[in-house]
């Protein structure tokens, strides 16, 4: 068969920093597990606006759509902020998941044992905390129209944007939010502000109907995004799935990620509709961004990159034991002390970006001795 083709795009600040730790892990793959990927590299964000004026070429674009799988690291930094609105490096992120359809945005959140201490929480309220942020990330106020910012007859500016779902668009996220509650604890809050906004009563009404036709089994609550952030650090293990808006699922994530001791350490991978062989458009970034104020120093963690990829592994190409055993290998490593920056605790030993990518590596090899 053919092999599996997979687009890196690094992108910017510690997005090359910390995908060169992956390429360690690929590399290991292709020479002890004789597992070899069609690896193509490309650009987007800053990085593609610096080559050629654009946060991502139409070429890359069709590379996108053409892999099996793409792995992205992260795009931005300040460099690029005051530029107009198209040519920004977020575009070109943006650009990739609309295209490719992207509208189910998998964010778990999961605490490592070796990690209890370096959480913001009590140890007692996070210890085996395993949530799942299904983030729709097609839709709402991320591409709504009309948007802009426009000048005003008395010279004032007016800044526009517009939260819009159809019944489609809550539907098919919903679905496999509940797919995925099944497979796990059985239960899936839906976040919203139906309070507030008629986009969120639309979102409470379809994800009520969707249960009672085809979820029964799944026990579904309904909860408003303020109180969800709030429950979120107050006791975060009432949660099993949870399923929320384009803008709502990515304020909650990062508040999930803190649970875990860092953004650095929290994966995505994101699915389009499945194609008529079931199979699904998708791409896996971490969750955090650029971290320009880290950039540059080989000091980011690597591990929500690398847990990407192994999501990519579990889910694109079906290697669970591949992905079990790098997920293993960060347990392990986690436990023995060794740790990035953000994630320091008692007793441990601050290594670098790449150290820790070494560190990985080298036990993968005990394991698959
Ligand atoms: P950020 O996620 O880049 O950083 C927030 C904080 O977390 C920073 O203090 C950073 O140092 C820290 N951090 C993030 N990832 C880390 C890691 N792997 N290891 C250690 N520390 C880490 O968010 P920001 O500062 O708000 O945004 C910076 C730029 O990144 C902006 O241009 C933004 O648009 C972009 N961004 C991109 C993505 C993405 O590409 N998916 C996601 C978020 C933000
Ligand atoms: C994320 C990021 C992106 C988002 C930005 C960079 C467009 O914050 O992936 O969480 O807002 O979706
Ligand atoms: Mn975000």
């Amino acid at each position: 068969t053919a092999n599996k083709s997979l687009l890196i795009l690094p992108g910017d600040g510690i997005g090359p920093e910390v995908m060169r730790q992956v390429r360690r892990v690929i590399d290991w793959m292709a020479k002890r597990r004789s597992v070899s990927f069609d690896v193509t590299e490309g650009l987007v964000g800053g990085a593609a606006y610096e080559a050629h004026g654009t946060p991502l070429k139409d070429e890359t674009m069709a590379d996108a759509l053409s892999a099996d799988a793409v792995l992205l690291g992260a795009v931005g930094g300040p460099k690029w902020d005051q530029l107009p609105y198209d040519k920004r490096p977020e575009r070109g992120l943006l650009r990739l998941r609309k295209e490719m359809d992207l509208f189910a945005n998998l964010r778990p959140a999961v605490v490592y044992p070796g990690l209890v201490d370096a959480s913001a929480l009590k140890p007692e309220l996070v210890r085996d905390l395993d949530i799942l942020i299904v983030r729709e990330l097609t839709g709402g106020v991320y591409f709504g129209e009309p948007r802009g910012i426009t000048t005003l007859p008395d010279g004032q500016r007016r800044g526009v944007n517009t939260q819009v779902y159809t019944t489609n668009e809550i539907i098919r996220v919903a679905k496999v939010a509940f797919e995925l509650a099944r497979k796990r604890q059985s239960r899936l809050h839906s976040v919203e502000k139906a309070n507030v906004m008629e986009s969120g009563v639309l979102w409470r009404e379809e994800v009520q109907k969707l249960h009672d036709s085809d979820y029964t089994d799944v026990q579904l609550e309904h909860m408003y995004a303020d109180n969800c952030a709030m429950q979120l650090v107050r006791q975060p293990k009432q949660f099993d799935v949870i399923v929320t808006d384009n803008l709502f699922g990515d304020i909650l994530s990062d508040c999930a990620a803190m649970l875990t001791g860092s953004l650095g350490m929290l994966p995505s991978a994101s699915f389009g509709a499945p194609d008529a062989s079931g199979r699904r458009k998708a791409m896996y970034e971490p969750v955090h961004g650029s971290a320009p104020d880290i950039a540059g120093r080989d000091v980011a963690n690597p591990l929500a990159t690398i847990l990407s990829f192994a999501m990519m592994l579990r889910y694109s190409f079906d290697m669970d034991e591949d992905a079990d055993l790098i997920e293993k290998a960060v347990k392990t490593v986690l436990a023995s002390g060794i740790r990035t920056g953000d994630i320091m605790g008692p007793n441990t030993a601050r290594v670098s970006c790449s150290t820790m990518g070494e560190t990985l590596v080298r036990e993968l090899d005990k394991m698959a001795a």
